[in-house]
């Protein structure tokens, strides 16, 4: 995603992640903080944040699609909740990290310390 950040100090641990407009309902948004991969979620007003990788194997849940509130990983399927990530069934059994999130207007941030999200 190629948003800018809104020209507003952002707390330590709070990165911009997107535009609230720009996250689609149906597929999650990437956004990267450092080498840290993460998939920004929108269920009807409200947003998750959860890691964009796989507890299985190797996909991102990018590229995967959004259904009610759970994500469907795109490789094998594997479903996960997204305010909870909790793996919901096989072939995935480890529950997926969640981020705090908030959101300032049309501005969402995601809450990554620091030392998590190395540099950048
Ligand atoms: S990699 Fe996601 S279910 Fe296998």
């Amino acid at each position: 995603m190629d948003s800018h950040p809104p020209d507003k100090p952002v707390e330590a641990g709070w990165h911009f992640a997107a535009k609230a407009d720009e996250v689609e309902d149906d597929v999650p948004s990437l956004v990267k903080v450092g080498d840290r991969q993460i998939a920004l979620c929108r269920l009807g007003e409200d947003f998750y944040a959860i890691d964009n990788i796989c507890t299985h194997e190797y996909a991102c849940f990018t590229d995967g699609f959004i259904e009610g509130e759970e994500v469907e990983c795109p490789l094998h399927q594997a479903r996960f909740h997204i305010p909870t990530g909790k793996a919901m069934g096989a072939p995935a059994t480890e529950d997926l990290r969640t981020y705090d999130v908030r959101r300032e207007g049309e501005a969402v941030y995601v809450r990554v310390d620091d030392e998590e999200g190395g540099p950048g």
